[in-house]
């Protein structure tokens, strides 16, 4: 008989405990996996040590998974069968459920937020994909505002989706903090729908945007980097959308603002709640990373492009260690900060 564990949070701000846990069932269009490597996210460590979106005490958490398919939803017809290797995108955050979580041996996946992982890629390479993809479809391409929290509204860029031949859409925009692992998603995903990129990163992280498909790098630690900004858009020709910011601070918000002021104004996607006030012609939102607005990225786009190598793991995973009980280090490390990486747990 299989069984469970996980690694759980009995109250905020406490140490996960790793403890058994009840064997999941998939729902009709779901999939459970046998998680063979879990990805640490910065929401993880507000989760733990506040409680916030906790829906469930004892509350299990975390986004991203990677591993073999254990049972298959009866609805889930072709895509997945048992034994598949996958990535897959656990939605905890929105469903509350702790068999929706991914700081377990297993874990329930929606079948539209999973992909094959080709044999080539080691699932602790894999897993560095599932929720900074979701989160970057849901910056570049939903069409409408949605509600990312009360009173904020998500950015509605428009933008195409991800293809593996992309024509050029004559667009720019900027990703602020284009190291971390969700402004190089989105550089990534950008660069394939067309897009160009003019990133902000490090020098010492100038490589890893470049091979994300951003076209121009620049240092945010250089004290003229936003008048460079500002040049190399005006400078491309092509259409300014707006800015990403993938690391949303009241410093970073400063920049946007003069960014925008300078080119006309346009979107500014935040990861965080926006700037209060924003002048009349930007266009100010917050993203929401779980939307079904990634479905047809996960069906058509993810394993083709893995595949492929247009899809790259990107940001590194940094393997913290191997075990359920390494979750609680990995958090720690996440909460000092990572420079163009993501912390991994193997199971
Ligand atoms: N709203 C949502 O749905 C949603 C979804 C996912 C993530 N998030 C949030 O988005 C943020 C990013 O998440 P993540 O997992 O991508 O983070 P991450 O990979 O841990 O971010 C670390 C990176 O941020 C870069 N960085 C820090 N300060 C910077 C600055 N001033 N300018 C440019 N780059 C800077 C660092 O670059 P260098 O090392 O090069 O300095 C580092 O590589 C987090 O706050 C997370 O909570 C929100």
């Amino acid at each position: 008989m299989t069984s469970n564990q996980a690694a759980w949070l009995l109250k905020a701000n406490t140490p996960l405990e790793v403890g058994d846990a009840p064997m999941p069932t998939p729902g009709p269009n779901e999939l459970v996996i046998r998680n063979a490597a879990i990805g640490i996210n910065p929401l993880d460590f507000h989760m733990q040590q506040s409680g916030v979106f906790v829906q469930q005490w004892p509350a299990i958490f975390g986004c991203d998974v990677a591993g073999k398919v254990h049972e298959v939803g009866a609805e889930v017809r072709g895509r997945f069968k048992k034994g598949d290797r996958v990535i897959g995108h656990a939605i905890n955050l929105v469903s509350g459920r702790p068999q929706d979580a991914a700081f377990a041996l297993y874990t329930v996946v929606p079948a539209d937020k999973a992909a094959i992982l080709p044999d080539a890629i080691p699932f602790t390479q894999g897993v560095v994909v599932p929720f900074a993809l979701e989160a970057a479809v849901c910056a570049l391409s939903l069409k409408q505002p949605g509600i990312a929290m009360p009173g904020v509204s998500t950015p509605a860029l428009g933008l195409p989706y991800p293809s593996l031949e992309p024509a050029s859409s004559g667009k720019s925009i900027v990703v602020y903090g284009g190291s971390s692992s969700v402004g190089s998603m989105t550089t990534q995903l950008a660069t394939a729908a067309g897009i160009k990129v003019i990133s902000i990163v490090s020098a010492r992280n100038f490589d890893l945007s470049i091979e994300c498909g951003a076209v121009e790098v620049f240092d945010y630690h250089d004290s003229s980097f936003v008048e460079k900004v500002v040049e190399a858009v005006a400078k491309s020709g092509q259409e300014f959308v707006g800015i990403f910011d993938a690391v949303s601070t009241p410093e970073t918000y400063a920049n946007d603002l003069v960014i925008l002021g300078k080119l006309g104004g346009g979107h500014l996607a935040c990861v965080h709640p926006p700037p209060d006030a924003v002048p009349e012609n930007v266009k100010a939102g917050m993203i929401f990373g779980v939307d079904d607005v990634a479905t047809p990225v996960w069906r058509d786009y993810v394993t083709l492009a893995l595949q492929a190598g247009k899809l790259k793991c990107l940001p590194s995973p940094l393997i913290v260690g191997t075990g359920l009980e390494q979750i609680q280090e990995a958090l720690r490390k996440c909460e000092a900060g990572v420079s163009a990486t993501k912390l991994v747990v193997e199971l």
